[in-house]
């Protein structure tokens, strides 16, 4: 699922903390924020499914603070905001630096 070709993008409340592309130490990113993922099979064709990441800390749909989901390419419901992240968490849990967040995409930058 995620050893495709992805593109991940940051709304502007996500982008405004981040410096040089990264969050810097010390910092989570504030409710409101949206890392979007587009995920194709390869370059030449269009994605076919959609992650996202919302932070609403205060939602009871959350885990870890954000609300978690994917769709596939005609809005169809891939993985439900109502299951809270459970297939998804533990794994960005892993992420190599904890003040990532758990946005793990910062792993693959040099
Ligand atoms: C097996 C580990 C794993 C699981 C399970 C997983 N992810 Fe990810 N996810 C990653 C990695 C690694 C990245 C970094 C980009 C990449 O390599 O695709 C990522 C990137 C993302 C991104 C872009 C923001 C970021 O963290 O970089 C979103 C949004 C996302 N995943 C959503 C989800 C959702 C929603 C689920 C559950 C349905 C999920 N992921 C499950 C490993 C995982």
């Amino acid at each position: 699922m995620h050893r495709q070709i992805v593109r991940v993008s940051f709304n502007s409340v996500a982008a405004g903390v981040l410096q040089n592309g990264r969050l810097p130490a010390g910092t989570t990113f504030p409710t409101g924020s949206i890392v979007f993922k587009e995920i194709k099979p390869n370059a030449t064709v269009a994605a076919t499914l959609y992650a996202v990441m919302v932070k609403e800390i205060g939602n009871s749909l959350a885990g870890d603070g954000w609300l978690w989901a994917e769709y596939g390419p005609t809005g169809s419901v891939a993985y439900s905001v109502n299951s809270r992240g459970g297939a998804c968490t533990s794994c960005h849990r892993r992420e190599q630096d904890p003040r990532n967040d758990l946005v793990r995409s910062f792993e693959r930058q040099q």
